[in-house]
């Protein structure tokens, strides 16, 4: 169908796409999430990196780290339980052997960081600040490590921002956990320690048990749930947070469809990032993107920007 705008037909061709996050500009408001793509070249079959609004990589940190021991993914109705525990190569090989084939391909790069202590956060981003990484994501919020994630203290995370905004000129975003009560609080403190932009949600801590075995499914034991099962919870913190703050919003959990995306941006997201969807449906982020172009299209909207936070609540 072809809807009216004034004078102007909106077309799929001719829905703006384009969306803004923290003054860099993105092609398309469709993210893959860290984690869920390695560093770009997992999905080549289906999708290339350049295609999407942005790929967020792989978390990296100033030293290779191992992860947690197997198994470590266990299915749950709707999704997947995981403990990876932030397995990576270390930032210089993700920068020496990885960065630079996602920057000639022309892809706008989510460089999703981690690290054991405040300095070492400082230091792998400050390493990152030199290279041609778009915009440096904090990873405050896995579940599947040792100790309380960062992102579980407000204060913690206004530090931790302010230090980062320190270290780097790159747009930072800074990726919650809605493993905490109150979700604003902490997007306060990030949006006062001077974050660019916020990223929600990362996993929800789960657990599962084989009955049989008596034993936990996840040598960690506890894990991190994502895909369709989370979308609701995901979609509550997005709209709750896009009211407590002014800085822009990559909203993501469980978005599976195009109808997920214009769901989660209507609660306030500018952009969406889309991860457990592809285990099932490796194409799942370009049929979002295509989807979203229909969508708007059937539904008189010129631009995928005007959906942003245009659920009516009153
Ligand atoms: C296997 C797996 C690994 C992940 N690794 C990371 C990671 O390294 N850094 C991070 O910030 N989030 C990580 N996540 C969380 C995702 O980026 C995303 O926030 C979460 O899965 C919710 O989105 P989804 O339901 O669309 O997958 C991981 C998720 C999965 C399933």
């Amino acid at each position: 169908m072809v809807t009216e705008s004034g004078n102007k037909k909106i077309t799929p061709e001719s829905v703006g796409m384009s969306v803004e996050i923290a003054g860099i500009t993105l092609k398309n408001p469709v993210i893959t999430p860290s984690g869920t793509c390695g560093y770009g070249r997992d999905y080549l079959d289906f999708w290339s990196p350049e295609q999407l609004g942005a790929i967020a990589v792989k978390a990296v940190s100033v030293k290779p780290r191992d992860g947690n021991p197997p198994p470590r993914i266990a299915e749950i109705p709707s999704g997947v339980l995981n403990s990876i525990g932030l397995e990576n190569p270390g930032v210089h090989k993700f920068i020496s052997d990885e960065l630079p084939w996602l920057k000639s391909i022309g892809a706008t790069v989510i460089a999703n960081v981690v690290g054991y202590t405040d300095d070492d956060y400082a230091e792998c981003v400050g390493i990152l600040d030199g290279t041609g990484v778009d915009m440096i994501e904090l990873n405050i919020s896995c579940p599947n490590v040792k100790g309380t994630p960062i992102s579980a203290s407000a204060e913690r995370t206004e530090a931790l921002t302010k230090r980062i905004k320190g270290v780097t000129k790159k747009p930072v975003i800074v990726k919650l956990s809605p493993n905490v009560t109150s979700i604003t609080d902490i997007a306060k403190a990030a949006e006062a320690g001077g974050a660019d932009a916020l990223s929600l949600i990362n996993t929800v801590m789960g657990m599962r048990i084989n009955i049989k075995t008596r034993r936990p499914m996840l040598k960690n034991i506890t894990g991190g749930m994502s895909g369709p099962a989370v979308f609701p919870l995901a979609v509550r913190m997005v709209w709750q947070t896009s009211n407590a703050v002014n800085i822009p919003i990559i909203g993501g959990g469980g978005i599976t469809t195009a109808e997920d995306a214009v769901e989660m941006m209507m609660a306030g997201a500018d952009a969406v990032s889309c991860g457990t969807a592809m285990f099932s449906d490796p194409s799942a982020p370009l049929k979002i993107i295509e989807g979203l172009r229909r969508w708007c299209s059937d539904n008189g909207v010129g631009s995928v920007r005007e959906l942003t936070g245009s659920v009516v609540t009153g």
